[in-house]
């Protein structure tokens, strides 16, 4: 953690708990962040003992947006050559869950960061929006990408094209968000779920998280035939055997995660 400025890094078992610490500027996430949060996130995903990854901001804040301050200067030769917030395609290479733990403002890159990850749970205090409109740019991170797929059209174009953000039942309504909890119970919930996930064979939630992904990327038919191959892959791992014989022994299964 001495070597994180912006975040921090904590360990409970298998699974690990990023916190974005910029609270001054309600997390806006500028360069270093990013570097940080990406650096950290590979580390814990190549990490054998770590099974889920959380991701949570402040009690006012998950993230107010990219840093607007950072930015606004810049040339767009600058941001081409940059390739600004390219870097962050990188979480898409995690490959073990990761939870978002959504308090207070998930605003532009900060509602883009939470659906970088697989689950977002949201607090009451929970809005969600992409207010780059107002800034006079289209969101950056993705946003009108996921955003459409999480909600569908009407919806993302109305938020995009108002800025207007939405709170965390009108985000459940709409299928952004899993669930929505009373604030001071996010961070026990939030746990909650990924013990629950942690308690689970690697190798199974790595899979998993493949086969859903798969359903954004491809047809349909392709999509049900990778997942038929990964399941008959999964015949291959100690922990299916394991699985299988502790239901057939009314036990619970203990899974050695290979
Ligand atoms: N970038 C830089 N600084 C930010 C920031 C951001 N995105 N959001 C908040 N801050 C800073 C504020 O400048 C302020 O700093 P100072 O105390 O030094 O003035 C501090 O955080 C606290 O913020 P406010 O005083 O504004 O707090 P508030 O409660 O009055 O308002 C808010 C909260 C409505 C979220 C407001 O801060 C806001 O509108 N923030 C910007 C939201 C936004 O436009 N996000 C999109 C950014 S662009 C982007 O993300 C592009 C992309 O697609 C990746």
């Amino acid at each position: 953690d001495a070597d994180y400025e912006t975040i921090a890094v904590r360990i409970a078992g298998r699974v690990a708990t990023i916190t974005l610490r910029r609270p001054e500027a309600l997390n806006a996430l500028n360069l270093r962040m990013m570097r940080e949060l990406v650096e950290a996130a590979h580390r814990l995903d190549d990490d054998r003992a770590i099974s889920v990854l959380i991701l949570e901001g402040s009690a006012r804040a998950f993230a107010a947006g990219a840093d607007i301050k950072e930015m606004a200067d810049r040339s767009y030769s600058e941001m081409y050559l940059a390739d600004w917030f390219t870097a962050w395609d990188r979480l898409t290479a995690i490959r073990k869950p990761m939870i978002a733990a959504v308090a207070g403002y998930a605003l532009g890159g900060g509602c883009e960061l939470a659906m970088l990850c697989d689950v977002i749970v949201a607090a009451q205090s929970a809005r969600f929006g992409q207010p780059e409109v107002k800034l006079g740019i289209p969101p950056g991170i993705g946003g009108s990408q996921r955003l459409t797929r999480a909600v569908g059209k009407a919806k993302a174009m109305e938020l995009c094209l108002t800025g207007r953000m939405m709170d965390a039942h009108e985000a459940e309504r709409g299928g952004l968000v899993a669930r929505v909890v009373p604030d001071d119970e996010l961070g026990r919930e939030v746990g909650e779920l990924a013990e629950a996930m942690a308690a689970a064979s690697l190798a199974a939630l790595l899979t998993i998280k493949e086969c859903v992904n798969r359903a954004f990327e491809t047809p349909l038919a392709e999509g049900v035939r990778f997942e038929r191959r990964a399941f008959h892959a999964a015949f291959a791992t100690a922990d299916q055997k394991e699985g299988m014989a502790a239901f057939a022994g009314k036990r619970p299964p203990v899974f050695t995660h290979g």
